[in-house]
């Protein structure tokens, strides 16, 4: 405990230290920050087609695509506050390029609000507050199906793999437990960091505790977006974390104690890149429903409160999801130092889950959340892994 503590007040105040100098050196920021996934596709390699999906409810969602062997199609969902960003960051040793160059046929889709998928057929998510009236749910039961049937109305295919990581695991038990036609569509889906139950996760409890408080603030301010690329919030992020050693110290300070801390995980020089494309914009409602799920100790579907809860669920409180309608095939992958997806909670979910084929734990003792995505080494700990699960699929 003490060398962590030690090393939080050494780099923090080296960072101030830092900040200063590069907000007046002129110090040029590495090109990756600044790309975005079509380019980095390219640049490292690939072809990238952009498309717009546009869901029932009427989003405008951008899935990228880096085209492959279309009889292989793999959908990559990020977590939370995240997009597409997230499997191509880390260029040549990224999911994205890497599935890319095994010839699987990628598709990066992006959530509606997130910085790619701003946009509506006629709502304005800049003016209208309805834009912003969603959760992961809508992400689950509107983005997920259209993303999945356009990807494989272009492939002609009757089931795609699907990967995602946290809540992007999350979106899937909730498609196939309200959609229960989707679970036929889904060929494998692999879970990096499984998120349903949450009641193990003493990080993610500390914070949901404020979250009423938070959130009745954010009303009466009106605020409905969070970490618009445009926000006060995100320009500073963007620019106190911006030298390796300044972001750095955002990973120990903002992103450790809540994910794990793992000083091997992620070097300083990639820090800066990481936070360049995360977090990105997000609902109010996402982020209070997240509490919920974590206040409640349970998997519930959005709490409106007594009346409204008895007039849309016919029940005082939110009802569970029904983890026993999820039968597509689940592989679910842990680290052993992740704080928001918890062994136990993991645990609790595969009990519940009626086709789980595998359970991975990552061998290395201290892989936490964020090293899903961001970590330096996942193509040797992580990708093996998802590659044997996505050939099983494939004899
Ligand atoms: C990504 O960058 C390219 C090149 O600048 C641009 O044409 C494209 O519209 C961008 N895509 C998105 C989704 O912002
Ligand atoms: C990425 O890897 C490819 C080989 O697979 C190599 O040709 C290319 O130069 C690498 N790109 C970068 C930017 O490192
Ligand atoms: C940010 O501001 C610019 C310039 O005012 C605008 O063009 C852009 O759409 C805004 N982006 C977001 C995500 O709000
Ligand atoms: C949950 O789904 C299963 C399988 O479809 C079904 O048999 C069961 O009745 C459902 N439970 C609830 C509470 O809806």
């Amino acid at each position: 405990m003490m060398d962590f503590a030690l090393e939080w007040v050494a780099l923090f105040m080296l960072s101030l230290f830092m900040n200063d100098l590069s907000s007046d050196s002129g110090m040029v920021s590495h090109e990756d920050t600044t790309l975005n996934f079509t380019e980095l596709a390219i640049k490292y390699g690939q072809t990238c087609e952009e498309h717009d999906v546009i869901t029932e409810d009427g989003y405008i969602l951008k899935l990228f695509h880096i085209p492959g062997d279309k009889t292989r199609p793999v959908l990559l969902i990020s977590g939370n506050m995240g997009s597409a960003d997230e499997y191509i960051v880390r260029g040549n040793t990224s999911l994205a390029i890497a599935l890319a160059k095994a010839n699987y046929d990628v598709w990066g889709g992006n959530v509606r609000g997130c910085k790619y998928s701003r946009r509506h057929l006629t709502l304005d998510p800049d003016v209208d507050d309805g834009f912003w009236d969603f959760s992961f749910h809508e992400y689950g039961i509107y983005d997920m199906p259209a993303f999945i049937d356009y990807i494989l109305t272009d492939t002609e295919q009757k089931q795609v793999n699907v990967i995602g990581f946290s809540i992007g695991t999350t979106v899937f038990y909730i498609l196939g437990s309200e959609r229960p036609e989707y679970n036929e569509k889904v060929k494998i889906k692999i879970s990096l960091a499984p998120a349903a139950y949450l009641s193990h996760s003493v990080s993610v409890s500390a914070v949901s505790v404020f979250a009423p408080i938070i959130n009745r603030f954010l009303l009466r301010a009106g605020q409905e977006e969070l970490y618009s690329e445009n926000s006060t919030t995100i320009r500073l992020i963007r620019r106190v974390c911006s030298t390796p050693l300044s972001a750095y110290v955002c990973l120990i300070l903002f992103f450790f104690p809540i994910c794990g801390y793992d000083s091997k995980g992620i070097e300083p020089d990639f820090a800066p890149i990481a936070i360049a494309h995360y977090p990105t914009s997000v609902s109010r409602k996402n982020l209070l429903h997240l509490s919920q799920v974590a206040n409640s100790k349970r998997f519930p579907k959005f709490d409106y409160g007594v009346e409204e809860n008895i007039a849309r669920y016919g029940s005082e409180s939110p009802p569970n999801y029904n983890l026993t309608a999820v039968t597509m095939k689940v592989a679910l992958i842990s680290g052993k130092n992740d704080l928001i997806s918890t062994l136990p909670d993991v645990k609790l979910l595969k009990a519940k889950l009626p086709n789980v084929v595998d359970h991975i734990i990552l061998k290395p003792k201290r892989f936490n959340h964020i090293d899903f995505t961001w970590g330096k080494n996942n193509h040797k700990v992580l990708f093996p892994h998802i590659f044997e699960l996505l050939e099983s699929q494939h004899v």
